[in-house]
C-alpha cells in the first residue's frame, strides 16, 4: 500500500477513484486483511484472574493485538465478563448472596486487574448487560425461525427437595471413565472427559445431597451431527495451518462424531429462552458468551466518537466482512466451544464470518502444580499487582517468556526471578542504561551526529534491519515466545556492540569514534523501544520518553534514521531493578502456607473405634510426667531414650519421635504417659510405658500436655 502510494503518486496525479480501487485491489490480490476482530475469552465473573488465564490468554492477545496497532492495522481488541453459568449461582448460593452480587464484584475486580497489566481491550463488557440481552436472545430467536433447532421433551435430573432441575455441575456423581467419585455432570476435571449427568454413576444433588429423581422437560438442541460435514472440510482440509495441539483436539472430536447439543437450560440464572412455551428456561451460558464477543463489539460502538478510531468503520464491518480477520484467542479447555460449536453457531445464523484461527494454548502450572482456583494453588492478578508495584512488565515478560505454547509449562518463582534479573536487567535494562547514560555524560544528552561508518557498524546496522520483520512473522504465526525472544536478541546485539567497541575506553582519545557508536547505540535502542511495547509497554513507554522519542511506529523501525543529531534525550532512569532472594522466597513461603492450608483442609479423619466399657478404661493408669533427659537410641533413625520423672520414679521410656524433636530442646517438657503398660524391650533398652502424642495430618507429631505446669505424677482422666 505504502509502495504504491509513494511510488505512483509523486508522477502522475492518478484519479482518486482509480488509487481506492488500487488499493482495494492490491489489498485482495495479498489476501491482506482490511480489519482486525481480536477476541479472549470471557472469564468467569466468579472469582479473580491468575497467572494461567494471562499466560494462555491475556497476555498473547494483548502482544498481538499491540503489535497490529503498531503496524497501523485497524483493530477491534474484545474482552468482557462471562456472568452466567451454573458455577456463579452456586458460588452464590454459598455465600449467601444473589448471583448478580457475585458477578458485580468481580467483574470490576477483573476489569481492573486487567487494565493495570496493560491488557489494552478496546472494549470490556460483560454478559449480564442489556445489550447482551437483546444481542443473544435475538440471535436465538432468528435461528428458531430459521427452523435451526431441534426441539427435544427429554428425562433429565430434578431434584425434588429443591424443586430444581439439576444443570450441569449441580449434579455430581462418579466418572464412568476414570471412577472419580465426584465428577460433574458435565466434565469429569480429574480425567478431563466431557461427560452428560446420564453418564454418571451414582448421581447426587449438590443442592440437597440427595439421589435425584427424572423429570420431563423440554429444550433446544443445536443439531452439531449436520454441521460435521462441513466443519471437516472447514477445519481438517481447510485449516490445516492452525496449530497442532488445536487442529489435533478438533480431529478427534470430529472422528469421534458429533451430536445434538442442548443449548438451553432449566435454571433461573441466564438469559431467558425467547420463545413461548421455554418459561423458567434460560440460553445456555456456552451458547450466551460467545455472543458475548458480539455484543461487546456493539457495545463499543454505541459511542460515536469511537467510530473515528476505527476508519469510520462499524460493529458489523468487524463481524461481517469478509476482509476482516477474526482470530479466538483462548485456553485449551475452550477449544471444542471455539472450533466446533461456536462456528456451527455462527453458520447457522449465517450473516458473520467464522474465525481465520483459535491459537489456543495449554496449561501453565505453579511449582508443578496444577493450577487450582479451589485449592487456592494460583498466582492471583491482583495480588501480583499490590506486592509487586510497576512490575507489570516483569510479568508479562517471564510468562510469554515461558508461555505454554505447545505443551503445559511451569511458572515458577526462580524462574521469574531469572528471567528479571538476567535478562531484563542484565540485557535490555543494561544495555539502554550504557547508552543513555554515556550520552548525558559526553554530550549532555544531545544526540551526536553519526561519522564515518567502520565494518562493524555496517554489520549492525544490516543486521538490525532484520529484526522488525522476524519479530513481526513470529508474532503473525502466533509464536509469541519466539518473537519476545528476538526481540530481546536485539538487545543483545546492542549490548553486545557497546562491549565491543568500548566507547568508555576510547573516549578520550577519539572522541569523535565515540559519537558515532553512541549515535547507533542509541537508534538501537530507539528500535528497541518500538518492537518492545506489544511485549513490555510500560517499559517501552518509559523508553520513548527517555529518548524523546516521537511517534513512531513498526514500519519505521529497522533503521537508524528514529532519532535525530542534535535532539536532545530525557532524563536517564533505570528500567528495571533486581528481585532480591528474599522477595522470592516470601512468595515460595506463600504457596508453601498454602499447600499446607489445604493439607489441613482436606485431611482424613480416622473412623471411630469401637465402645470400650468405662472399667476397660479405668484401667490405664496415665500421668504427667517430666522429660529430665533425652538421646538418640544409637543406630536407629527414630528412636529417642528418654528419661521421665513420674512423681513416683524416675524411668526409662523408649518412643519412636527421634524425626520430630531434637532430644535437647524438649527436656523439662511435660507430657502425657500410659504408666502401666507392661514394661517392654526395644533395642536392647526396657521401655516402661508410653508417650501419648496427637499426629497432625502431614504426619507431624505433637506432645499431648496440660495446659500449665503441674505436679509430675499427676493423674489424666
Ligand atoms: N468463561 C469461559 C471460561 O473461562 C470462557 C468463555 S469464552 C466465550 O472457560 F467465548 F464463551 F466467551
Ligand atoms: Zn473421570
Amino acid at each position: 500500500m505504502h509502495i504504491l502510494a509513494r511510488g505512483i503518486a509523486p508522477r502522475f496525479t492518478v484519479p482518486a477513484l482509480f488509487l481506492i480501487f488500487a488499493v482495494h485491489y492490491f489489498t485482495y490480490m495479498t489476501n491482506k486483511p482490511t480489519r482486525y476482530t481480536i477476541t479472549s475469552a470471557l472469564p468467569y465473573a466468579n472469582g479473580p484472574v491468575h497467572i494461567g488465564h494471562l499466560a494462555g490468554v491475556y497476555v498473547p492477545a494483548d502482544i498481538y493485538a499491540r503489535f497490529l496497532r503498531s503496524k497501523g492495522e485497524n483493530v477491534l481488541f474484545i474482552g468482557g465478563s462471562d456472568e452466567h453459568g451454573v458455577p456463579i449461582t452456586i458460588r452464590a448460593k454459598k455465600e449467601g448472596v444473589t448471583p448478580q452480587q457475585i458477578v458485580d464484584k468481580y467483574h470490576v475486580q477483573i476489569k481492573q486487574s486487567f487494565e493495570e497489566l496493560g491488557i489494552s481491550f478496546d472494549i470490556y463488557s460483560r454478559t449480564s448487560s442489556k445489550i447482551h440481552a437483546e444481542t443473544s436472545s435475538e440471535y436465538f430467536k432468528k435461528l428458531y425461525e430459521d427452523g435451526k433447532f431441534i426441539e427435544q421433551t427429554s428425562e433429565q435430573y430434578y431434584d425434588p427437595k429443591a424443586e430444581q432441575f439439576l444443570a450441569d455441575r449441580y449434579i455430581i456423581g462418579t466418572c464412568p471413565k476414570c471412577g472419580n467419585e465426584n465428577a460433574y455432570g458435565d466434565q469429569c476435571e480429574k480425567c478431563g472427559s466431557t461427560l452428560s449427568p446420564s453418564e454418571l454413576i451414582n448421581p447426587r444433588s449438590t443442592l440437597s445431597g440427595e439421589k435425584p429423581v427424572m423429570k420431563s422437560t423440554k429444550h433446544w438442541f443445536l443439531p452439531l451431527d449436520q454441521y460435521e460435514p462441513w466443519l471437516k472440510q472447514w477445519i481438517l482440509e481447510d485449516h490445516k495451518n492452525w496449530k497442532t495441539n488445536v487442529y489435533g483436539q478438533c480431529k478427534s472430536w470430529l472422528d469421534q462424531g458429533l451430536q445434538p447439543r442442548a443449548v438451553t437450560r432449566d435454571l433461573d440464572w441466564g438469559v431467558p429462552v425467547p420463545v413461548a412455551g421455554a418459561e423458567g428456561k434460560v440460553l445456555y451460558v456456552w451458547f450466551d458468551a460467545p455472543i458475548g464477543y458480539i455484543s461487546a463489539a456493539k457495545d463499543y460502538f454505541k459511542n460515536s466518537a469511537i467510530k473515528a478510531i476505527h476508519k469510520s468503520n462499524t460493529w458489523e464491518d468487524f463481524w461481517k466482512k469478509d476482509d476482516t480477520k477474526l482470530v479466538h484467542f483462548i485456553g485449551k479447555d475452550n477449544i471444542v466451544f471455539h472450533c466446533i460449536i461456536f462456528p456451527a453457531m455462527l453458520k447457522a445464523e449465517g450473516s458473520y464470518i467464522l474465525p481465520d484461527n483459535v491459537p489456543a494454548n495449554e496449561f501453565m502450572n505453579l511449582e508443578g502444580d496444577k493450577i487450582s482456583t479451589s485449592r487456592n494453588w494460583a498466582v492471583w492478578l491482583h495480588e501480583y499487582l499490590e506486592e509487586f508495584q510497576g512490575k507489570q512488565d516483569v510479568l508479562r515478560y517471564a510468562l510469554c517468556a515461558n508461555a505454554p505454547e505447545t505443551k503445559d509449562n511451569d511458572f515458577t518463582w526462580r524462574d521469574f526471578q531469572a528471567r528479571n534479573n538476567n535478562e531484563l536487567v542484565a540485557i535490555y535494562g543494561n544495555f539502554v542504561n550504557r547508552a543513555l547514560v554515556l550520552t548525558h555524560k559526553y554530550y549532555e544528552g544531545v544526540i551526536p551526529a553519526l561519522g564515518k561508518l567502520e565494518a562493524s557498524d555496517e554489520g549492525v546496522i544490516m543486521m538490525l534491519k532484520e529484526f522488525p520483520g522476524k519479530i513481526a512473522a513470529s508474532i503473525e504465526q502466533y509464536r509469541f515466545r519466539e518473537a519476545l525472544g528476538f526481540m530481546m536478541d536485539l538487545a543483545r546485539l546492542g549490548n553486545k556492540y557497546l562491549a565491543d567497541t568500548e566507547p568508555w575506553k576510547i573516549y578520550k582519545e577519539n572522541p569523535e569514534r565515540v559519537k558515532t557508536i553512541l549515535h547507533i547505540g542509541l537508534q538501537i535502542a530507539a528500535n528497541l523501544a518500538i518492537v518492545s511495547e506489544p511485549f513490555i509497554p510500560f517499559t517501552s513507554a518509559k523508553l520513548f520518553t527517555m529518548l524523546n522519542l516521537k511517534a513512531n511506529t513498526w514500519n519505521n523501525a529497522g533503521t537508524i534514521d528514529l532519532l535525530k543529531a542534535g535532539d536532545q534525550l530525557g532524563t536517564a532512569e533505570l528500567l528495571f531493578d533486581k528481585i532480591e532472594d528474599a522477595t522470592i522466597e516470601a512468595q515460595v513461603k506463600k504457596l508453601e502456607d498454602t499447600k499446607q492450608a489445604n493439607l489441613l483442609a482436606n485431611a482424613e479423619v480416622k473412623p471411630l473405634k469401637e465402645n470400650v466399657s468405662f472399667d476397660d478404661f479405668a484401667k490405664m493408669d496415665i500421668r504427667v510426667a517430666t522429660i529430665i533427659a533425652a538421646e538418640k537410641v544409637a543406630k536407629t533413625k527414630k528412636l529417642l531414650k528418654l528419661t521421665l520423672k513420674t512423681g513416683i520414679d524416675e524411668r526409662t521410656v523408649v518412643s519412636g519421635i527421634a524425626e520430630h524433636f531434637d532430644p535437647e530442646k524438649i527436656i523439662g517438657q511435660q507430657v502425657s504417659l500410659l504408666a502401666n503398660l507392661a514394661p517392654r524391650e526395644i533395642k536392647g533398652i526396657v521401655s516402661q510405658g508410653m508417650i501419648l502424642m496427637a499426629e497432625d495430618a502431614d504426619g507431624s507429631l505433637k506432645f499431648v500436655q496440660p495446659d500449665g505446669v503441674v505436679n509430675a505424677g499427676s493423674m489424666i482422666g
